[in-house]
């Protein structure tokens, strides 16, 4: 019967591994069905501290099957190295399937990626590097090679023909549009027979096996990565990733219909963050910020960058509510607000003499917006590592019942800090 979905409610890295990884206790299935290693979902438990990019974050779990959907890009050589790491640290990874619809993330897709942002100078997106937009692109170009594809590379009569004929053009740009290195057929195929030989036990037709789960009844994480600012249709493009992170993707990220997702919680942080370009009304370019930023340790999970930090945008994440019909709120890191003597929430924009809160699609109009706030005392005692409601000081249960109000979804989860058991339940996300 029922599918639930984390969803990231602005522009990534709110908490998400955290919060899978907490919530997978009552699942059967966890599941990815977009993005790629572009993602970073940190997890600390009893198992140790990890950055997971691909791996499902419900792995600890050992009641739970982990799927890599159909909609996920997925670079093998990073797919092994996470497997290799759980396994060392005495994680069982033989739970995991991955589709043989999610298209591969090549060597070329990953250069290819680098030299366009090189390319791109000043109006840089500030992507990952990891290859994820060039191979959403061949996806849609029809041009690209899946995971199941791998299952025939032994067939080089088969595998090899299509292999030349994308590298041709490849190369083509790679050597002409940005003066680079080409590269060699042979080393590729080479890489391709690797990958099958390691990728071959999990390779599966996952909308299968999530369709057949659903049918038997069994409960279904969805773990989304990025987040709906980031979304392709959705966020502050051109300033996002390439694929559909908002709770449209799960659909046709996974092969599932509609009616099996149930529920859908959007995960914030009870401030903003982002990395990379793009307008970002609420940032603090100030004291305020840099004080966030090393508080919260604000720097990329994926790519070490230092995040950019701002205040609560309430503007951004009621569209973010709005887009995904969100069931649920989880309000993340409230506990790195602790002591501060005020915070403020962003309730609107203000642009060319008027206020509003409708949240634009330009990004010229959001680049010229400077935010409403409203400002709130802050609290002493800490929230840090709470359980309980009770346990929260009364500023800071006002705080989050503005925000309930202000995004119009009711916060029923808080995590109090990274740690799975940091973690207030207002009421249960999965309703039996
Ligand atoms: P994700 O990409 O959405 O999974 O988020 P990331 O893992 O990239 O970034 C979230 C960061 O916040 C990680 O370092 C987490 O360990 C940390 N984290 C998650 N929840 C909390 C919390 O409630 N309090 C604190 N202090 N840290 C948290
Ligand atoms: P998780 O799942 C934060 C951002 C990049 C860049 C833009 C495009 O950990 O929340 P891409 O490599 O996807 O082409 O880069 O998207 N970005 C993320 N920011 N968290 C993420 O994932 C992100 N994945 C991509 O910084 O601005
Ligand atoms: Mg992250």
């Amino acid at each position: 019967m029922p599918g639930y979905a984390v969803i990231g409610g602005m522009w990534g890295d709110e908490g998400k591994g955290k919060v899978v990884d907490f919530l997978a206790q009552d699942f059967q299935y966890v599941v990815r069905y977009s993005g790629g290693n572009n993602a970073g979902h940190t997890v600390i438990n009893d198992k140790g501290k990890f950055a997971l990019h691909l791996v499902p974050a419900g792995i600890f779990w050992s009641s739970v099957t982990c799927v890599i959907g159909n909609g996920v890009v997925v670079d093998p050589s990073v797919l092994m190295e996470e497997l290799t790491t759980l396994q060392e640290a005495s994680v069982d990874t033989s739970r995991l399937v991955v589709s043989e619809r999610a298209h591969l993330i090549m060597p070329y897709h990953v250069a290819l990626d680098q030299l366009e942002e090189r390319a791109r100078g000043s109006g840089a997106i500030g992507t990952t590097g990891k290859g994820v937009g060039p191979a959403y692109v061949d996806k849609v170009a029809r041009v690209g090679i899946r995971v199941g594809d791998l299952l025939e590379a032994t067939d080089e009569e088969t595998f090899l023909p299509r292999l030349e004929q994308v590298l041709k053009h490849k190369n083509a740009i790679i050597t002409k549009v940005y003066g680079g290195e080409p590269f060699l057929v042979r080393d590729i195929y080479r890489k391709c027979l690797e990958w099958e030989e390691c990728l071959r036990p999990y390779i599966q037709p996952t909308e299968v096996v999530l369709q057949d789960a659903i049918a038997r009844g069994e409960n279904v994480l969805i773990e989304g990565a990025q987040g709906a600012l980031l979304d392709v249709d959705h966020g502050t493009y051109p300033y996002v990733t390439s694929s559909s992170p908002s709770i449209g993707g799960a659909y046709t990220g996974l092969g599932i219909p509609p009616q099996s997702i149930v529920g859908s919680l959007g995960v914030f942080k009870a401030y903003c963050t982002r990395v990379g370009g793009g307008p970002m009304v609420t940032e603090l370019n100030d004291a305020t910020g840099e004080k966030i930023r090393e508080l919260a340790w604000e720097y990329g999970a994926t790519t070490g960058r230092p995040r950019r930090v701002g205040w609560f945008d309430a503007v951004a994440a009621r569209y973010s509510a709005n887009l995904n019909g969100f069931t649920s709120a989880v309000l993340t890191r409230l506990d790195v607000l602790d002591g501060f003597p005020s915070v403020k929430v962003c309730v609107g924009y203000k642009a060319d003499g008027k206020i509003f809160d409708r949240f634009p699609a330009s990004i010229s109009l959001m680049s010229r917006c400077e935010p409403v706030y409203e400002e709130f005392e802050g609290w002493d005692q800490p929230t840090a590592s709470a359980r309980q409601m009770a346990k929260l000081p009364e500023n800071a249960v006002k705080y989050v019942r503005r925000l309930e109000e202000l995004i119009g979804v009711s916060i029923d989860i808080i995590s109090t800090g990274p740690r799975r058991e940091e973690t207030v339940v207002n009421r249960p996300f999965v309703r039996r």
